[in-house]
């Protein structure tokens, strides 16, 4: 029996920036739950996406949560400024910074915060945190891009977070991100995955609706 009902979040990545606000709203109709936004600085990734000003405009027209991913070396430094859009901030554990401290400073402004592990990570990084988030973030691809495929191997983490949850009696999501389609989503949901990241598969689908719904497993 799944504790949280399925989330997807349509990845801002993959649309068409020069349409953002359009965009935001094609991916609400078509049934996103939240809106997953990447930030990247360069450093902690070989690429750099899109900051704070940006995220306020998708929040002027987005009316369902945003959910914030920090691909960035500092992010206790750059996290408040994300404070006023932000639903959820996800920080990384490998990253520069106290993530004790981290996690407790994104929950104070009154957000949830998750915490999210790269590929080469082992689960173990994120145990002695998991009581202090409200989703763990596995990434099933190496973090920086869009449309890369899915690393089935991330399933024995996503597993991992499952059994920690419940011998812990924890309530967090747990979450998916990088090649999520119909296919890897189903996979990932029975491993006991939540919530569903997904940015190629459906904003590059021809009925974005139906991919939505495909990724929702329904
Ligand atoms: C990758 C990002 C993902 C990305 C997913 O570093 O964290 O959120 O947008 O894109 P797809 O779904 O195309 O793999
Ligand atoms: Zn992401």
């Amino acid at each position: 029996m799944p504790t949280h009902s399925i989330v997807v979040a349509p990845s801002i990545l993959a649309c068409d920036f020069g349409r953002l606000h359009e965009e935001v709203r094609r991916a609400e109709a078509a049934g996103a739950d939240w809106l997953h936004l990447d930030i990247m600085d360069g450093h902690f990734v070989d690429n750099i996406s899109f900051g704070p000003a940006f995220v306020d405009s998708v929040a002027k027209v987005a009316t369902v949560p945003i959910d914030v991913h920090l691909m960035v070396e500092h992010p206790d430094h750059y996290f408040p400024r994300f404070v006023k859009s932000a639903a959820n901030i996800t920080v990384h554990v490998e990253a520069h910074h106290d993530v004790r401290q981290t996690l407790a400073a994104i929950r104070a402004t009154g957000r949830t915060c998750g915490l999210s592990l790269r590929p080469a990570t082992s689960f173990d990084a994120v145990v002695p945190y998991l009581d202090q988030i409200d989703v763990l973030l596995v990434m099933t691809v190496v973090p920086g891009f869009g449309g890369q495929p899915f690393m089935p191997e991330m399933m024995a983490k996503v597993q991992a977070g499952r059994e920690a949850r419940e011998a812990r009696g924890l309530q967090y999501r747990i979450e998916v991100d990088g090649g999520i389609n119909d296919q890897t989503a189903a996979l990932s949901i029975e491993q006991g995955a939540d919530t569903l990241v997904a940015g190629t598969s459906v904003f590059g689908a021809p009925d974005m609706a139906e991919a939505v719904r495909k990724v929702r497993g329904a």
